[in-house]
């Protein structure tokens, strides 16, 4: 059973992490908490969700209480080369790069450092083919964030498919007697792609954990990617007109 995704610096991740953004203060320490009595030992965070701090008390008080040692977790920031030189993160990657950004950094002369990762946009609407082929195929592992369709983003338009509420993805839920947030996220374990739910409810924390335990037919999987319609719950609009902006390439 895979449980974990291999970087290209020797490291492993754990598959299933527990994604904080959105998740607020007071909210989040508890969903930490919640999360790693559940068995997770990857959180994905960053400076700008402006929550690490109660992240990192989570954290302790969880190493505190002896439930879980420093060394068995995995916390993705978003850092930096600098980092790396001084032994302080042990694997560097980057988020929302197409393919030829990929490229332009593998080609960059005197590269110091190959991402270990690529963090993007995925699920069922967005189902990232030739990226993740691509990545994996230059041995840098993909995380997929908003695997849930982010139901929650401030900007969802009531138009908008909701992959949670979609009745094929239900109907393939309850064949496996799951939930439709647990086949979202065993599309990507199968895959060999980490994902990162986010949710700040403890009930939710420990569902979404659960995904271990059965396994989509190639069939199911095939089903799944075929819900591709290169829907993106996060466009980014305020960055378009950005010389580097990411997201028209295809890929
Ligand atoms: P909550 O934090 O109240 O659980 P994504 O990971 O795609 O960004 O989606 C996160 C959203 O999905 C949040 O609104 C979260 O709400 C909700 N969510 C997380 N887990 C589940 C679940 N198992 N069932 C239904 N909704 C969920």
């Amino acid at each position: 059973m895979t449980t974990s995704v291999s970087l290209g610096t020797g490291a492993s991740m754990p598959i299933v992490g527990l994604g904080t953004w959105r998740a607020s203060e007071g909210q989040v320490g508890q969903a930490v908490r919640a999360a790693i009595l559940s068995g997770y030992r990857h959180i994905d965070g960053a400076f700008v969700y402006q929550n690490e701090a109660e992240v990192g008390a989570g954290l302790k008080a969880m190493m505190q209480q002896g439930v879980v040692k420093r060394e068995e977790l995995f916390i993705v920031s978003k850092a930096m080369e600098e980092l790396v030189d001084c032994g302080l993160v042990k694997a560097i990657g980057v988020s929302n790069f197409n393919q030829q950004q990929i490229e332009a950094i593998l080609n960059k002369p005197g590269l110091k450092y190959k991402p270990a990762n690529n963090q993007i946009e995925c699920h069922p609407y967005l189902t990232q083919e030739k990226l993740i082929s691509y990545c994996h195929s230059k041995g840098i592992s993909v995380t997929a964030y908003s695997p849930l369709g982010s139901p929650d983003r401030p900007w969802a338009k009531p138009d908008e498919p909701s992959l949670l509420e979609d009745p094929k993805i239900k109907a393939i839920a309850s064949k496996h007697s799951k939930t439709s947030a647990q086949v979202l996220i065993r599309f990507h374990v199968q895959r060999n792609v980490a994902v990162i739910p986010k949710s700040s409810n403890p009930q939710r924390i420990k569902e979404n954990f659960q995904v271990f335990d059965f396994e989509l037919s190639a069939e199911d999987m095939k089903t799944i990617l075929s819900f591709n319609r290169n829907f993106r719950g996060f466009k980014m609009e305020w960055a378009s007109q950005h010389k580097d902006f990411p997201l028209n390439a295809e890929c």
